[in-house]
């Protein structure tokens, strides 16, 4: 592994550094998510403001991932006052028909003609993790922590195609993300992650490591429901989404991110 396994610019490392760090203080409260980029509340409304604002400051960017739509205006607006820069974005919803959705798309989509498909493991060669966030890096994503995508801190899966010489082409993931006794998204992983090198798409690279992620965690996991959050407008992601039976939720997931730790204002896509 290099350095402590995560990529991104200082910023974006030195944010999920203290994300990683924070799951080790709070990781055992139900209130809590992490996925492999900063910790975060399971469930929220205008009252968790303080708490949501709390958690921004110190890593430098959270989220409320479960927000009623009529508590969305209210949190945007105190956010916003507290100096934090807002970011909703659609929950995306996956269960039964998603995997059934999965299991053909698996089924009838073989990877195009000198691709692979790699899954990131404990042994995986860093080589492999920096081709990936080269190519997430350079779409926009920011991959989740090595050790998440690795598979070694909770239930995992990330998946890499990978071209003839080796370099990373699209990526996708699966994480746990609540603590299962948390009544509302208990056992339901993040599934997302995707991305695709701009000359290896509409070549169904998303849809394919999408699914065997959401598979894999199926198969060895026990997992059968996901979400993911999109931003309104990403059109290519909103069409992965729906050709994989995800269904968009009126709750929306609430980000904020402290602009004097994270200057863009944006964590990731
Ligand atoms: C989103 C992204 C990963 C899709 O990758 P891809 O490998 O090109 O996607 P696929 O070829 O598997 O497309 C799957 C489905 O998504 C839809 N889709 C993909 N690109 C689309 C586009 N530009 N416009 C509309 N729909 C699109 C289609 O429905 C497609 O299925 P179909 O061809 O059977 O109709 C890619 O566009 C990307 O890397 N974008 C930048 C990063 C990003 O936004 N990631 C998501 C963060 S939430």
């Amino acid at each position: 592994m290099t350095q402590d396994d995560i990529y991104g610019s200082d910023e974006q490392r030195a944010l999920l550094r203290r994300g990683r760090a924070l799951f080790d203080i709070l990781g055992q409260d139900p209130r809590y998510t992490y996925y492999g980029r900063t910790v975060g509340l399971a469930t929220g409304t205008v009252r968790d403001l303080d708490h949501l604002t709390a958690l921004a400051r110190v890593q430098g960017n959270a989220a409320i991932a479960l927000v009623p739509e009529a508590e969305v205006a209210a949190l945007h607006d105190g956010l916003t006052a507290r100096n934090l820069v807002p970011i909703a974005y659609s929950r995306w919803d996956g269960g039964a028909a998603s995997l059934a959705a999965a299991k053909a798309i698996v089924r009838d989509l073989p990877l195009p003609a000198g691709l692979t498909m790699t899954r990131i493991d404990a042994d995986t060669p860093s080589t492999v993790l920096a081709s990936l966030a080269d190519m997430a890096l350079g779409s926009g994503v920011l991959p989740l922590a090595g050790e998440v995508l690795r598979g070694l801190l909770n239930p995992a899966v990330c998946l890499v195609a990978q071209d003839g010489e080796g370099k990373v082409v699209s990526c996708g993931a699966s994480a746990g993300f609540a603590h299962p006794d948390h009544p509302v998204p208990g056992r339901q992983a993040y599934w997302g992650m995707l991305a695709t090198d701009t000359a290896w798409r509409g070549r169904k690279l998303a849809l394919i490591l999408g699914a065997h992620a959401m598979l894999s965690m199926s198969r060895n996991h026990g997992i059968e429901a996901f979400f993911t959050g999109v931003e309104p407008g990403n059109t290519p992601s909103e069409g992965v989404c729906t050709r994989l039976m995800f269904a968009r939720s009126v709750a929306v997931i609430l980000g904020c991110a402290d602009p004097r730790s994270l200057r863009s204002g944006r964590m990731t896509k």
